[in-house]
């Protein structure tokens, strides 16, 4: 049987050079969309309902939903909270649906939706999601977020460090130059990574809105075994026994 392919995608604009119903789509968005996801569900969120436009959200909201919505990295006003993982951290959120609109990670969401599966990727389940990346036998897209379709380094950095640990236990084969690309940044930045996204156009934004304790929480790894997974237009912690060689 031929070895599974990993590729990357650098925006959702891209994807659709890369769009496959049968795939496993993993999204990431580090800063912060996908962090705050696996965060609330780490927390006892029930599901994450990801929506793309602020009046998707405020509709819920007026259905009394706890929503969360950013734009430009700020808290929309008038919703209940943004984007920040430590929002996600409180008894308020247990056992609740939430629903979240981001600048651009719900957007990469709604992008992939109809591929065979989407999860989602950050620094704070890498390890769990590593593990069961390597029980599949379907393609896999890393798509990153970016930023208004545009490339990030963030994402990418993230990208190339999945990339390096699947394909050097030699369970898939890498078919692109964006893969290769995010690996050999893995390689260049993975000893401070902090310090390598200080530059960065995002790392730069969060830090003028005193958000530079939020960077330093999303570069944390192994925070949470819970992998999010779209089911039904919300994303649940992923039931890994019943996935097993989907
Ligand atoms: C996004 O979806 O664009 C990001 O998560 C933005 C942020 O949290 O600052």
């Amino acid at each position: 049987m031929p070895k599974p392919t990993i590729q990357v995608c650098f925006s959702p604009d891209l994807y659709h050079l890369y769009d496959d119903p049968e795939q496993i789509v993993v999204v990431i968005d580090i800063l912060r969309a996908t962090s705050a996801i696996c965060t609330a569900i780490e927390h006892g969120a029930e599901s994450v309902i990801p929506v793309a436009s602020l009046e998707e959200a405020q509709e819920y909201k007026n259905l009394g939903y706890l929503v969360g919505a950013e734009r430009g990295g700020k808290v929309v006003e008038g919703f209940d909270f943004g984007n920040s993982p430590y929002t996600y951290m409180n008894d308020r959120i247990k056992g609740k649906n939430l629903v979240l609109t981001t600048t651009n990670g719900t957007r990469a969401i709604e992008t992939s939706k109809n591929s065979h599966t989407v999860v989602i990727g950050s620094f704070l389940n890498i390890d769990a999601l590593i593990d069961w990346l390597l029980n599949q036998t379907r393609n896999i897209v890393l798509l990153c977020s970016g930023w208004k379709g545009k490339f990030n380094l963030e994402d990418s950095l993230f990208a190339g460090n999945v990339v390096q640990r699947l394909i050097q236990v030699d369970a898939f084969k890498r078919t692109d130059d964006a893969a290769l690309c995010t690996k050999y940044l893995y390689e260049m930045a993975h000893n401070d990574p902090f310090t390598f996204l200080r530059k960065s156009s995002h790392g730069q934004r969060l830090a003028k809105l005193n958000l530079k304790e939020d960077i330093r929480y999303c570069l944390q790894v192994n925070k949470t075994s819970k992998i999010p997974v779209l089911q039904d237009g919300r994303l649940v912690a992923l039931d890994v026994k019943e996935t097993l060689m989907s």
